[in-house]
């Protein structure tokens, strides 16, 4: 197979970028929220069981389709041999997309707190929830809306950002970014653990991380637990078929997946024993809220009741902003890497042109948050037809159908189709031992596919979101 591909310029280029982009929004404010809501210790258990189990099986999966296929995300299973495949390239491909034109937009929002951090840390106090639905286009003391430009503009220089970055290439700009980025995200990350684990009142936070609530030991909590890893460790958006494919053949893919899993969870773990204690801390249980509203509104008490909480404030914000970075670099490239290979466009219009199409789209995911009354429609069996705004309805698709659905082809296609026995022999090459064929195919064939289908089962009846 021809190999003109770029490849990563060192190990380590390669280590950090795919853990780049599965260290992201997911592990700092998704994270810690799903954690309190799955009882602290019981979840943190069941996390720490599925990212070895079914977690580090599908990345391997992903990376060494890459990079046998050498190819993108779509054409890769056709080089295997297995061109019925392709769907699951394609429905990875508008995952990713789809995906980015939120993502990005609520990279936007977080630059748009980087700044109020540093500037203005007394408005957000004031009135914490206020201020976030301000910037989101809600006036509530007025009960009007606007169209929140200043936070739009903030997203615009957001993607600027990525767009620059990939237009630079795999070895002189994500390469070269992430060696910066997700160094000084760890050291962020600890001295605010630090900060935060100290604080008075901590302790019972950290009790609640550490013990196991034996009520929540649930089918529910397991599934959250699930797609909180899908999710967290970049999985099912064939992003890491992109990845692997700009892996050089001597790397041992194995122990890639296992420093980048344990890196993507080490993060996670940190940022809930760093944001749940403090919640704590600073608020009591109650406080502990969640989703947008955790990483936005309820840490502005924590920051407030900080000594130097301005500065402790604008530190996370900017540690959100690099792990959001890195992840939405990684969904444009793969996005690009696919359009370039297969219509032939050059890379700096075709990133242009994509970041472009992908914030407009986001305009309307952002507008759509108060400012606007933009619908989606959507369908589960428990509540029929119903009619979510805009912004919830693009996070159901790709979180309750898409990514569980590219997973599953990702699994049946290395467990079933292209084989183990494949996938082993291309970690094998460049004279690798991998001591755990078995154990692998086991777990690709039966237990990382049962698991899937069970999540897609559960989001269709039931309507839960789970990631
Ligand atoms: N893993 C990222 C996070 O936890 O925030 C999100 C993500 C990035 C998902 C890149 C998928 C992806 F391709």
């Amino acid at each position: 197979m021809e190999n003109n591909r770029a490849q990563w310029g060192s190990k380590l280029g390669f280590i950090l970028a795919a853990a780049g982009s599965a260290v992201g929004l997911g592990n700092i404010w998704k994270f810690p929220g799903k954690a309190f809501e799955g009882g602290g210790g019981a979840f943190l258990l069941m996390y720490l069981l599925i990212v070895p189990l079914i977690g580090m099986p599908c990345m391997m999966s992903e990376l060494a389709i890459g990079r046998a296929a050498q190819s993108n995300v779509v054409d890769s299973f056709g080089r295997l041999g297995h061109k019925g495949y392709a769907w699951t390239g394609w429905v990875g491909w508008a995952v990713a997309f789809i995906i980015t034109c939120y993502y990005s937009h609520v990279g936007g929002w977080v630059l748009r707190y980087t700044v109020s951090y540093a500037m203005e840390s007394g408005k957000v106090y004031a009135d914490p929830l206020g201020y976030f639905y301000n910037m989101l286009g809600y006036d509530a003391a007025a009960g009007s809306t606007f169209i929140p430009w200043p936070v739009l503009i903030f997203a615009a220089l957001f993607m600027a950002v990525c767009c620059f970055i990939i237009i630079k290439g795999v070895e002189g700009g994500i390469e070269r970014f992430n060696k910066i980025g997700m160094p000084a995200l760890f050291v962020i990350l600890v001295v605010l653990l630090i900060r935060a684990a100290t604080l008075p009142g901590a302790a019972p936070g950290l009790k609640y991380m550490l013990s196991i609530d034996a009520s929540k030991v649930t089918p529910q909590t397991f599934l959250i637990a699930l797609s909180q890893a899908f999710y967290s460790l970049s999985l099912g958006m064939a992003i890491m078929i992109t990845y692997g494919s700009y892996l050089p053949k001597t790397e041992n893919i194995a122990r890639n997946t296992f420093m980048v899993c344990t890196m993507d969870t080490l993060v996670a773990v940190i940022a809930g024993f760093m944001v749940i204690p403090a919640v704590f801390a600073t608020l009591g249980p109650e406080g502990v809220g969640k989703g947008g509203g955790f990483a936005f509104v309820s840490l502005a008490g924590v920051f407030q009741q900080m000594p130097g909480g301005a500065f402790f404030g604008f530190l996370f914000y900017l540690l959100l902003l690099f792990a959001a970075l890195t992840s939405t670099i990684s969904l444009i490239e793969g996005i690009v890497a696919f359009l370039i290979e297969r219509k032939g466009w050059k890379r700096t219009p075709t990133t242009i042109a994509v970041g472009l199409i992908m914030f407009l789209i986001g305009c309307l995911y952002t507008c759509s948050q108060a400012a606007l009354p933009i619908k989606g429609i959507w369908f589960d069996f428990k509540n029929g037809i119903t009619y979510p705004a805009f912004c919830d309805a693009m996070e159901f698709l790709t979180d309750r159908i898409m990514i569980p659905v590219c997973a599953l082809g990702c699994c049946l296609f290395a467990g079933w189709s292209w084989t183990p026995e494949n996938v082993c022999k291309e970690i094998e090459q460049g004279g690798i031992r991998f001591g755990l064929v078995k154990l692998y195919s086991f777990l690709i064939k039966f237990v990382a596919p049962a698991a899937i289908i069970v999540i897609l089962a559960v989001s269709l009846f039931t309507g839960t979101t789970l990631s």
